[in-house]
């Protein structure tokens, strides 16, 4: 069918990319499960972000990318297994293969006892980060998937509204399209400092993007 025929040759094409990709290439490499991980790499290494000794919360965290760079970041000298200084709490729909030191949470961040669990594993503690690459299975009807798209970034901006240290934090993965300006605005309205980042991992022709706030406007109740 032709259709079929066509579909075969966007995914001949998508294989053909992405077994050349260097960041796949580099991610086999070094042992990450998804190129992802240079996303976050170039993000933090850009604002310095992750330290040791911090509470880092992953939101969308499935492979685990991400999780596994928090958790070298986190560790004394930078290892995938061994000694940990720091938390690392990662949440998802989907099942995540265990990363040792990181806590991982399944559920929609979209419920609310599932944001209970998160608040739970905190034990009270504030986050220094919260990253969220979350990302919707896409209908391909362009106002739902903005919608759907904006209500999980609004959702990370209140989490960090209320769960972030003054000074802390949140990376999230945004689009370019219909919702990004009332994002940026919702931003610069939680945030001291707001910086769009477009990794060098995030292929050209996504718009997918990266909007980071730093310190709080209005801290969030104490804990
Ligand atoms: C691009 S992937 C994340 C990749 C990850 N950062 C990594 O480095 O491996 C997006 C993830 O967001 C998750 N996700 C989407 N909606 C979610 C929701 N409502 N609650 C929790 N996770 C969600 C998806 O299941 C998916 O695993």
């Amino acid at each position: 069918m032709k259709v079929k025929t066509k579909s075969k040759k966007v995914n001949r094409a998508w294989l053909n990319d992405h077994v050349n990709d260097p960041y796949v290439k580099l991610a086999t490499r070094e042992g990450y499960r998804a190129r992802a991980a240079y996303k976050l790499k170039e993000i933090d290494e850009t604002l310095g972000l992750i330290k040791p000794g911090q509470l880092v919360v992953d939101l969308g965290s499935t492979p685990g990318a991400w999780s596994q760079y928090l958790r070298r970041r986190l560790s004394p000298g930078g290892a995938a297994i061994g000694a940990l200084n720091g938390t690392i709490i990662a949440l998802d729909i989907l099942p995540m293969a265990p990363i040792e030191g990181v806590v991982f949470l399944p559920g929609d961040f979209r419920e609310p006892e599932v944001l209970q669990k998160l608040e739970h594993e905190m034990q009270g503690r504030k986050a220094d980060v919260v990253v969220s690459d979350m990302a919707p299975n896409l209908s391909g009807i362009e106002s739902a998937d903005a919608a759907r798209i904006s209500h999980l970034v609004e959702l990370a901006v209140e989490f960090g509204q209320h769960h972030l240290k003054p000074e802390g934090a949140l990376v999230a993965k945004v689009f370019h399209g219909s919702g990004y300006g009332p994002l940026t605005r919702l931003f610069k309205g939680t945030f001291k400092v707001v910086k769009p980042i477009k990794p060098k991992a995030s292929r050209d022709k996504s718009s997918e993007t990266f909007l980071v706030g730093i310190g709080l406007r209005r801290s969030g109740p104490q804990a």
